[in-house]
């Protein structure tokens, strides 16, 4: 699929513009703080329904503005669709596909199918496991509703337990009955991040060693509860559960599940969250973002990648290789500048210049 337009409405700094994107390279060129990043948000906005940078809404809408819309067209296989999201200041946001508001954000998962990346998406290596768990998280869930519906329903339930465990008053029969629901959906969710996890460890090995040069192969591994088939992994989660039973009344926290799981990532069998440098951090974040392209093009329909900034973070020659991977699926890339050296390997692409929050293409 590719993105054809965008038009934005007092959304961040803009008024009113509309950009029109080629389905191959997009560079989005400007000086710092003209509205590329902002752009790039609002694409991003009408794919998962939220902001990469922020969780409040509000922040989106231009200042003095009460009311911002953000109008995407995306080319598919089987037609275009159109996406429309209102946020106002006062009220929650509105979000229509084709002209009909939709009532559940997770109706819009898979629409307009996009992976993100940006320098401070380095935080998937390097922070905690709770931005790895996210990273996974959007992923499945723009791949597949049914992941999306799983996911808010084992939170529920977790949030349920929860509020149980730290009430103090509830009975060992009562907990049964709930550990049954979170194992229910607890596995399953276990189940697909193991398999997409298997999947993303060899197309990243491959883009991270292509970016490379060849010079370094990384490996993923997750960490969860154990089991490979639905079965295994039920009985141990129930096991899990009960052996930790104890210290979950005593804390008022469900100390075992999916929402406690991580993603290792390896270099040379050196664990690069907290011993790799800068740039390898950097590049194996980003070959994780092109095996995720990679997996969901290879599913169906490639999704539109989007770089905030990120060729200022590579040299030339990682510039060139990124570049080459990414060339035959819409990608919208925004910088300061384009090297004449890197247009020269490039046949196909298209440049868009803002100028304080004016597009011209
Ligand atoms: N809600 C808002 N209303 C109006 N302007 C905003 C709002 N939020 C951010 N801005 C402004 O939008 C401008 C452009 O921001 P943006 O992040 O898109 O810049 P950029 O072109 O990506 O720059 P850089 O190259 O530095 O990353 C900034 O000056 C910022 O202060
Ligand atoms: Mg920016």
């Amino acid at each position: 699929m590719y993105i054809k337009s965008l038009t934005v409405d007092c959304y961040r700094n803009y008024n009113h513009q509309t950009a029109r994107f080629s389905d191959k390279i997009n560079f989005v060129v400007g000086r710092n703080a003209q509205g590329k990043t902002n752009l790039l948000e609002a694409v991003y906005l009408c794919s998962v329904g939220k902001s990469a940078r922020t969780p409040r809404d509000k922040e989106l809408i231009g200042y003095d503005k009460v009311r911002a819309t953000v109008r995407l067209t995306a080319c598919k296989a089987y037609g275009e669709d159109k996406v429309e999201i209102s946020l106002f200041k006062n009220s929650p946001k509105r979000v229509s596909i084709n002209g009909m508001p939709i009532s559940r954000i997770g109706e819009l998962m898979g629409v307009v199918s996009t992976v993100f990346f940006s320098p401070d998406e380095m935080r998937i290596v390097k922070e905690s496991p709770a931005d790895r768990r996210r990273f996974m998280d959007i992923a499945l869930c723009q791949m597949s509703k049914t992941y999306f519906y799983l996911l808010t329903r084992y939170n529920k339930i977790l949030l349920q337990r929860n509020k149980l465990l730290k009430s103090g008053s509830v009975t060992d029969d009562a907990l049964d009955v709930w550990d049954m629901q979170l194992v229910e959906a607890g596995s399953k969710i276990i189940k697909t991040r193991r398999g997409f996890i298997a999947n993303l460890s060899v197309v990243a090995g491959e883009c991270h060693s292509y970016l490379t040069g060849g010079e370094e192969r990384l490996e993923l591994g997750y960490e969860s509860i154990d089991g490979g088939t639905a079965d295994e992994i039920k009985e141990a989660f129930v096991a899990q559960l009960k052996a930790d039973r104890a210290r979950d009344r005593l804390c008022g926290y469900t100390h075992s599940g999916p929402h406690k799981d991580d993603i290792a990532f390896k270099i040379a069998d050196k664990d690069i969250r907290s011993f790799g440098s800068q740039g390898q951090q950097r590049t194996a974040s980003l070959a994780l973002k092109l095996a995720e392209v990679e997996i969901v093009g290879r599913r169906g329909e490639y999704p539109v990648l989007l770089l905030d900034d990120v060729l200022s973070e590579l040299d030339i020659s990682r510039q060139k290789r990124l570049i080459s991977k990414i060339k035959n699926y819409q990608t919208i890339i925004t910088c300061t500048h384009i090297d004449d050296e890197l247009l020269r390997e490039l046949s196909d692409y298209s440049c868009i210049y803002i100028e304080n929050a004016i597009i011209k293409q």
